[in-house]
């Protein structure tokens, strides 16, 4: 008897208690056989001030059944609605009907009147390991919860610390390739812009256009193999210094094909594909309408009008109406008809963007 009396008080300390009673005597000399095991005790003389005293640090309510004003039953009835804790009943009855009731209702122990020490103790230790049990159970569950919410925080984190690198290096690579080549850093920043807007109206789906947005400002990473004389030559080349500027797409794509990264395998397609003409005259293959990428496709566009409309240290920027009538006049020639349809709809969009992102001389 010691020893369970003993592993109660260590299983109770830990356990808030609810104990309801109508009649004084009763509740008074089971209060002070209660205080013994449970150091946290709230004492209610009926269901209604039960009901109000109930909190939800409370594990284990100790309750009598026939009470005024709301009887036990329904007492426990409106508190497990809120949580569901343990029950511990204290009754005379042990009919039936009442049985039935205090299943229904989700009782955990009974201790019939007249109750006997003995019963008392091996009810609450019962009943009492099964709430440390919870506890430990959920306390555990809310510490893997914790744990998890951590590492994926960790994860998101280091996902976007690894995006932000990969961005970072493929403007640096596209404004390295860009400024060798005579090109500005903003020219391949607007053709990520204008490429992933251009992706978003075309109705592709939100990690598409992420890859494109970023992907297309290496559309001439392939520069990076063509000579100096060729790439700064003043005037027009030669045809055989075309047909080797022309090897920048696929030199690009050799580049990049290997990669795993999905950036980068977007950014070989567009590498190969961004001089491929609508109509078939583009070049390295000669592809035809759909048989281009729809990347080629957008970065085609995109990289033309950002290149005619820009002032280079050696030509000049053309006015926007000019641009405006070549890529009309090229619908369907160089440029996908319908994404021409797109870019001109929304053309406010593309001259803002130009203009918040002016070139620096
Ligand atoms: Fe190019
Ligand atoms: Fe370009």
């Amino acid at each position: 008897m010691n020893k369970m009396i003993l592993e109660l008080k260590e299983i109770c300390k830990n356990i808030k208690l609810l104990f309801v009673e109508d009649e004084k005597e009763a509740r008074e000399s089971m209060q002070l056989i209660l205080k013994n095991f449970f150091n946290e005790m709230i004492i209610a003389k009926d269901g209604e001030e039960g009901i109000k005293k109930f909190n939800n640090d409370i594990d284990l309510i100790i309750t009598d059944i026939n009470m005024p004003k709301i009887d036990g039953i329904e007492m426990i009835r409106r508190i497990k609605e809120k949580k569901n804790v343990a029950i511990i009943i204290i009754s005379a009855y042990q009919n039936i009907e009442f049985m039935q009731k205090s299943i229904e209702i989700g009782v955990d122990g009974y201790i019939f009147k007249p109750a006997n020490i003995n019963l008392i103790i091996k009810t609450l230790l019962k009943v009492c390991k099964n709430i440390k049990i919870k506890k430990e159970n959920e306390n555990y569950k809310k510490h893997l919860e914790i744990l998890v919410k951590q590492k994926t925080d960790e994860i998101l984190h280091l996902n976007r610390e690894i995006i932000k690198t990969q961005k970072e290096i493929i403007f640096l690579l596209g404004g390295v390739v860009e400024s060798r080549s005579k090109e500005t850093i903003n020219h391949v920043k607007r053709v990520g812009i204008f490429s992933g807007k251009l992706a978003r109206l075309y109705g592709l789906d939100s990690y598409k256009v992420f890859l494109i947005k970023n992907a297309a400002p290496l559309h001439d990473v392939g520069k990076i193999g063509i000579s100096e004389s060729i790439l700064h030559k003043p005037g027009k080349l030669t045809n055989e210094e075309f047909e080797i500027m022309k090897k920048h797409t696929l030199i690009g794509y050799e580049l990049l094909k290997n990669s795993k990264l999905p950036i980068l395998k977007t950014a070989a397609l567009i590498a190969k594909e961004h001089h491929e003409n609508y109509d078939g005259s583009g070049y390295p293959f000669g592809l035809k309408g759909e048989d281009i990428s729809i990347e080629g496709r957008i970065v085609a566009l995109t990289d033309v009008f950002d290149a005619l409309s820009s002032k280079r240290s050696y030509k000049d920027d053309w006015e926007i109406d000019r641009v405006i009538e070549f890529i009309k006049e090229n619908r369907a020639k160089k440029f996908d008809p319908n994404l021409v349809d797109l870019f001109l709809e929304d053309l406010n969009e593309f001259l803002k963007v130009k203009e918040e992102l002016k070139d620096e001389f």
